[in-house]
């Protein structure tokens, strides 16, 4: 990454801290003289929006910690104090269970754009892969972070996922006891469950970083697919993209506090306000809405086991996207079909989350088998017959080609940075 780096330490000083730990050249090297495509469009302005979420969800939740307690006797009421008492304690709060609904919203259109443009395909697969993993561990901190207010919903949500582990043969119901630290989802439970949401966000913030690198390495993927040619075809990372990068976060911030201040609760469940109570099942356990889609695939399947395979099985098939999808052309805007295939796929996943929100019964569960079904085969049978048979469309000799093809106001010189000659 310091590879790109134009830096010249000029005062002693810089020339001293340059010889023995290279950090400024290494940070120009990869966020200000950084080679990025010329072309990248909005959607690749995701991946600066979730770092700024993910900033915003250490701190608020650093300072929450100061007056939650971890306890079953106390942590509902120790919530209810950061609400009523603490100093500004309902704004880092709503801050907080807001933020994790943003990170989810903006890391599905980031994961999105990547199934779109293809940026999982060679030479970025490290980037990719390391991307599901950030998912993984985002959706685990997420799912321990909602036990901590000890809610009715906490404590079900909690019941029903853990419970899910007794279904592996043989050695389930030990490792269900493993996990609660007891014989039931309890204080030992909580305790360790606050113990991985304190510590699984900066697991996530050493993953960005590894993930950061990849694609820096690489290159970034952009709307065409082509690799840059020439210095044509790039721009220096700063000033162009870190001011629209931060155009994108101002703008995603406002929807975000707007949720924040004006429908703090728009996203939750009521029963959360309600305490845990191990002797009082809520009529419907439903998971917040970002877990919709794997939950109804969780219930599509019969069999229990089965369900936890399928569910596992939806993000696993993930891991090994970049090998099943075999087509030469690498962005979705130059494949006919495979764009249709794309927004059918991209509805069937909005299709999965309505249904885990409803009641696993009749017709619901006939559409969840039959939107679970296409979800595999999208993967499994409808990529790597598309790279078969589907004719792509031609492709533009370079990204100045495709961005300046169809005429420009500018004359082609015009267009380009200065720093870029
Ligand atoms: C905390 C979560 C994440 C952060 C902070 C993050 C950050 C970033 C950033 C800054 C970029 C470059 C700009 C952009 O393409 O938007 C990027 C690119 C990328 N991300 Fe993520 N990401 C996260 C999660 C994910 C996930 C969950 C996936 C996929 C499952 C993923 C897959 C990719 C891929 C394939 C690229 C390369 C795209 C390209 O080269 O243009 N990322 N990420």
């Amino acid at each position: 990454m310091a590879g790109h780096s134009n830096y010249v330490p000029q005062s002693a000083a810089a020339k001293w801290l340059e010889s023995r730990l290279p950090v400024i050249s290494l940070i120009r090297g990869s966020f200000v003289d950084f080679p990025t495509p010329k072309n990248l469009n909005y959607w690749w302005t995701f991946g600066g929006i979730l770092f700024f979420v993910l900033i915003a969800q250490i701190l608020t939740g650093v300072v929450l910690v100061m007056h939650y307690t971890p306890n079953t006797a106390m942590a509902f009421d120790s919530v209810e104090h950061i609400m009523r008492d603490v100093n500004y304690g309902w704004m880092l709060r709503y801050l907080h269970a807001n933020g994790a609904s943003m990170f989810f919203i903006a890391v599905y259109i980031h994961i999105f754009r990547g199934l779109y443009y293809g940026s999982y395909k060679a030479p970025r697969e490290i980037s990719w892969i390391l991307g599901v993993i950030i998912f993984l561990i985002m959706m685990g901190t997420a799912f321990m972070g909602y036990v901590l207010p000890w809610g009715q919903m906490s404590f079900w949500g909690a019941t029903v996922i853990t419970n899910l582990f007794s279904a592996i043969p043989l050695v389930g119901e030990a490792i269900r006891t493993w996990l609660w630290g007891g014989f039931a989802v309890d204080n030992p439970t909580l305790n360790r469950f606050f113990s991985l949401h304190y510590l699984l966000p900066f697991m996530i913030f050493g993953v960005v970083l590894l993930h950061v690198w990849a694609f820096h390495t690489t290159g970034n993927n952009n709307p065409t697919g082509v690799q840059p040619k020439s210095k044509q075809d790039t721009l220096p990372f700063h000033p162009y993209y870190t001011v629209k990068d931060l155009f994108a976060i101002i703008v995603f911030m406002i929807f975000f506090v707007w949720f924040a201040f004006y429908v703090p609760n728009y996203m939750g469940h009521p029963d959360n306000y309600i305490e845990a109570n191990p002797l009082v099942t809520p009529a419907h356990i439903v998971p917040e809405w970002y877990f919709l889609p794997f939950y109804a695939i969780l219930r599509a399947i019969p069999d229990k086991l089965g369900g936890v395979v399928a569910m596992f099985g939806a993000i696993a098939v993930l891991f090994v996207l970049p090998w099943l999808d075999r087509s030469k052309v690498r962005s979705g805007s130059y494949r006919p079909l495979f764009k249709q295939f794309f927004w059918v796929f991209a509805l069937v996943c909005v299709a999965l989350g309505y249904l885990g929100a409803m009641p696993a019964e009749g017709i619901y569960v006939t559409l969840s088998r039959i939107c679970t079904a296409y979800y595999f085969a999208h993967f499994l049978i409808i990529l790597p017959l598309l790279g078969l048979f589907e004719k792509p469309l031609p492709l533009p000799a370079s990204i100045s080609e495709a961005v300046l093809k169809g005429g420009s106001a500018h004359p082609a010189g015009a267009v380009s940075a200065p720093e870029t000659k």
